[in-house]
């Protein structure tokens, strides 16, 4: 082929590729250039018949032809692909301001209705609410929680992690529970504290008991002289504000948090009436949260003098004392966003919950 001809061929392609009007048409233009039999193609396949000067000549053209015509399909492909999504984008916009013709009563999810409770009784406990965020670096998480790198709870808590930063260093996280918060309270306020932190905690788990997003309340108590009894009497106290009833018994059993010590698991009874369980009594036991003194190493991290400065803390799961208190089975419901679970187990955004009015009311 000549140097005229191979400067058709290139103009003729680029056209074209140039009024290819979608991306099938352009798929087509580059099989009948590119492709096996493809005009390209055999251009790229005569340089082996050719004497290695006349290669030598025609190969840049030829090689340079077919990036030309490479390049010009990526471009027109990117093109037709963004008028593509434009018009999608166009086609699918929804007006949110336009009114909806069926009458519309939102609830408080009983979530929210839960926050909103544990809030009411813990204000009347002098308990201020504190909030930090879901993406946590890994030293509020766990180190400083006295979770180093190489404590097997990191491998329980079935982190979500991000990539690394570009020094490859700080690994960022979803919080896997509410603890960090008491952390960021313990570094930037001083004690006394008594805060609550109610929020979204995240961890790779799923099944009927388990989302992957849950919800956890953390309690924080700094000052000087907390004992376990002070914790004990705390719990007791919000129990049965919580639950309105006053035969709530609690069942401290001893365990183990890297961050508490000594840790406790609380257990409340229960008893069964009519052959549901219903909290109260003591016929058996159900395990509703975690907690312990503060361990030395967690006041020491946060700059204060465990010497100086005790307390307790206790982690709950808010989506558990939801569902025992107002008796939903299972925890999926709570996040499919179903209307007709929501009116039925949601709560009037009238009704603030109080303890004079009843927190659960
Ligand atoms: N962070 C624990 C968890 O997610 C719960 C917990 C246990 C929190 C004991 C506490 C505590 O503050 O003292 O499993």
């Amino acid at each position: 082929m000549t140097t005229d001809e191979i400067d058709q061929l290139r103009e003729d392609v680029l056209a074209a590729i140039d009024v290819a009007a979608g991306p099938d048409a352009l798929e087509a233009v580059r099989v009948h250039a590119l492709g096996k039999q493809g005009t390209v193609t055999a251009l790229l396949k005569s340089l082996g018949k050719m004497t290695p000067e006349e290669r030598q000549v025609q190969g840049p053209r030829i090689h340079g032809l077919r990036e030309a015509v490479n390049a010009a399909i990526g471009a027109r492909r990117e093109k037709l692909e963004a008028a593509i999504l434009a018009d999608k984008l166009a086609s699918e916009t929804l007006d949110m301001t336009l009114p909806v013709d069926v009458p519309t009563s939102g609830t408080v999810h009983p979530v929210s209705q839960v926050m909103d409770e544990l809030a009411e009784i813990f204000a009347d406990l002098g308990f201020a609410v504190a909030t930090g965020p879901e993406i946590e670096d890994d030293w509020h998480n766990f180190t400083a929680l006295n979770i180093p790198d190489t404590h097997p709870a990191r491998a329980m808590h079935d982190t979500f992690y991000f990539p690394p930063d570009d020094s490859g260093e700080q690994k960022m996280l979803l919080r896997t529970h509410t603890s960090p918060v008491q952390i960021r309270t313990m570094v930037d306020q001083k004690p006394p504290i008594r805060i609550i932190a109610p929020g979204r905690t995240y961890r790779s788990d799923s099944d009927a008991t388990h989302t992957p997003m849950f919800h956890q309340v953390e309690g924080l108590v700094i000052d000087k002289g907390i004992t376990l009894g002070h914790l004990k009497w705390t719990l007791e106290t919000f129990l049965k504000a919580f639950f309105e009833r006053d035969d709530i018994v609690l069942r401290l059993r001893p365990s183990y948090f890297p961050f508490t010590e000594p840790s406790a698991e609380v257990d409340v009874g229960f008893s069964i009436e009519k052959g549901k369980r219903v909290i109260g009594g003591s016929e058996g036991w159900m395990e509703v949260l975690g907690s312990g003194m503060v361990h030395p190493k967690v006041i020491e991290a946060c700059g204060l003098d465990p010497k100086e400065w005790q307390g307790f803390a206790f982690g709950c799961g808010i989506d558990r004392l939801a569902m025992l208190k107002y008796g939903m089975d299972d925890l999926r419901a709570f996040f499919d966003g179903d209307l007709r679970w929501l009116r039925h187990y949601g709560f009037s955004a009238l009704d603030v919950p109080t303890l004079s009015g009843g927190v659960g009311a």
